[in-house]
């Protein structure tokens, strides 16, 4: 069993280079598995995620390059089926974005239903109206869903609920549709624009990526041939700004777009923390004789507060002055990990959807569990501000989204180490 060993109390300090986009990376790989020609994506995290879904790729007969880290050749041509039935698909999330590239491509497609984190029901309900949408009957029985058309057509959709998730995969289908297809109430975040443009690099006509009505005029055949690069991951930066103020240091994330940063920079400065942007870099620190002080958190769809900062930003909470509120808006079990932060002496008392944070803890170490990739993130903050030991299990979790996380955080100035025991 592999863990982190943290001993906390040191100020992190310096600079760390934030790494390509995780959700970007796996929407825009799954993009290429439309595409009738060879294409390169840059700037893909070194991250477990990434190499399942080149996996599965591969499974499929897709053929896969390595030509630097981070760095791969794609060409879905020689994919010889549309059905992913492989276990491997269970255990990620944006094996999902297959659905809708498979059925872009072929017309049909057979996906063993996704996996990913835990926090609560993760329907694709959405995902399938959108294909019906463009023609498809669609189907989900026994852990597998079919969608299958005579031909996909251009339809008009609107989204019921904010789904980056469907608003990809629908366009994944669309892109090849004969017609025009309107997804309306799209989700406007960063990889939705990313995919987009990636798209229409290789050859696509999308309209109004980032804004909530998405035009897609279908073209019968995509020829790609071109390199492309994956935006920064906005998740691993916030949550290396958010360990500024956290262990009381002072960190430079490098490598951003602080555009997409904007949601988290207005809440650390309404703590009183001070957010510096540069051209692409961004300085956060608690400057001498400011306070940490609490807010009200709502988590939303882009441009709102992003929900995969929510257990990071409820640690800061937890040492802020005053009392503090995360509402959780996106998931409906997103606060299992709120009992472990308990146990390290933080005041947090949950009901439904809502947490209030007693500010002013001191946090202690402990022995903790990464319940899912980012409350696991959240597990090494609070281990990083807690005075003594912490040791936080099931770290794999942790590395299917941050890149290099030890070698990172160590470079920062923390004391963390990875620790291997057998058969524990
Ligand atoms: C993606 C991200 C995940 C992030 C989430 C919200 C990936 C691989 N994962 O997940 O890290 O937490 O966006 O920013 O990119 N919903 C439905 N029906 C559907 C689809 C979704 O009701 O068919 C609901 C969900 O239950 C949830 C909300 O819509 O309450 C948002 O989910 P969605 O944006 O689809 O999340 P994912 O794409 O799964």
């Amino acid at each position: 069993m592999r863990s982190y060993l943290i001993e906390g109390g040191y100020p992190l300090t310096g600079h760390v280079k934030i790494g390509g986009s995780k959700n970007a990376s796996l929407a825009v790989l799954s993009a290429a598995m439309v595409i009738d020609g060879p294409c390169i994506i840059d700037n893909l995290p070194a991250i477990s995620d990434i190499d399942v879904l080149l996996q599965i790729f591969s499974d499929i007969g897709a053929t896969v390059e390595y030509l630097a880290p981070g760095k791969v050749r794609l060409d879905a041509r020689t994919i010889n089926t549309h059905e992913a039935l492989h276990s491997r698909v269970t255990e990620i999330r944006g094996s999902y974005y297959l659905l809708g590239a498979l059925l872009g491509r072929f017309g049909k497609v057979s996906l063993r239903m996704p996996g990913g984190c835990d926090f609560g029901v993760r329907p694709i309900d959405l995902h399938l109206k959108g294909f019906q949408a463009l023609g498809a009957t669609t189907d989900v029985g026994r852990g597998i869903v079919t969608c299958s058309a005579e031909e996909l057509t251009g339809g008009g959709v609107f989204l019921d609920t904010v789904s980056v998730g469907a608003t990809i995969n629908i366009m994944l289908a669309a892109v090849k549709a004969k017609g025009k297809t309107v997804i309306d109430n799209a989700a406007r975040e960063p990889h939705i624009v990313d995919v987009a443009n990636f798209l229409n690099v290789m050859g696509a006509d999308i309209r109004g990526a980032g804004t909530d009505v998405i035009r897609i005029n279908g073209r019968p055949m995509l020829p790609g041939g071109r390199e492309y690069t994956v935006i920064p991951d906005q998740i691993e930066a916030g949550t290396y700004m958010i360990l500024a103020p956290l262990t009381r240091g002072d960190i430079t994330v490098d490598g951003v777009i602080p555009k997409h940063m904007e949601p988290l920079t207005a809440k650390l400065q309404e703590m009183g923390v001070t957010v510096e942007d540069g051209e692409d870099s961004i300085r956060v620190y608690l400057a001498e004789g400011d306070t940490l002080r609490s807010t009200s958190y709502k988590t939303m769809p882009y441009p709102g507060f992003p929900t995969d900062l929510q257990p990071q930003a409820t640690v800061l909470l937890c040492l802020a002055e005053g009392t503090g509120r995360m509402i959780e808006n996106v998931w409906e079990n997103r606060f299992q990990y709120v009992d472990a932060l308990r146990m390290m002496g933080a005041n947090i008392i949950t009901s439904g959807r809502l947490a209030v944070v007693q500010g002013g803890a001191k946090l202690t170490g402990s022995r903790v569990t990464a319940r899912d990739l980012r409350a696991g993130a959240a597990m090494v903050m609070a281990g990083l501000a807690a005075s003594g030991a912490t040791e936080v299990f099931d770290i794999d979790r942790i590395e299917r989204g941050y890149e290099h996380f030890v070698e990172k955080l160590t470079k920062l100035g923390a004391v963390i180490s990875r620790v291997e025991r057998e058969g524990a």
